[in-house]
C-alpha cells in the first residue's frame, strides 16, 4: 500500500554529497560550505518538505569529477551538471533554473 505525504517541492536537485566532501565545501562566501547547503542558503529555503525546492545530498553517482560536484536536475534528468568548485551561485541558480524567493 502507497500512502501520500503533501510536499511544496516544485523540484528536486540531487547533491553528491561526496563530491562536495571531497572539495572540503568549496562553496559560499568563504568557499567552505557545501553546493547543497550554499544553494539552500543562498535561495533562502526553508527546510525539508516545506522548501520551494528539495535540494538533497546524496552518495556518490559514480562520475566523480575533479573540483567540480556532480548534480542531477530531476526536470532534466537526461543531462547531469558539473559544478566547479567556487562557481558563482546566481550563474549556477540560472543554469539550474531555480528561483530564488
Ligand atoms: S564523488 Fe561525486 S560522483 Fe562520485
Amino acid at each position: 500500500m502507497v500512502r501520500n505525504v503533501r510536499a511544496e517541492w516544485t523540484g528536486t536537485l540531487l547533491v553528491c554529497g561526496k563530491c562536495s566532501k571531497k572539495l572540503d565545501g568549496g562553496f559560499g562566501p568563504k568557499g567552505r560550505e557545501p553546493l547543497g547547503k550554499a544553494l539552500r542558503r543562498h535561495l533562502g529555503l526553508k527546510k525539508g518538505r516545506k522548501a520551494a525546492t528539495g535540494i538533497v545530498e546524496v552518495k556518490c553517482l559514480g562520475i566523480c569529477p575533479k573540483g567540480a560536484v556532480t548534480v542531477i536536475d530531476g526536470a532534466d534528468p537526461h543531462s547531469w551538471k558539473l559544478v566547479a568548485k567556487g562557481a558563482d551561485l546566481d550563474e549556477v541558480v540560472e543554469t539550474l533554473n531555480l528561483q530564488p524567493r
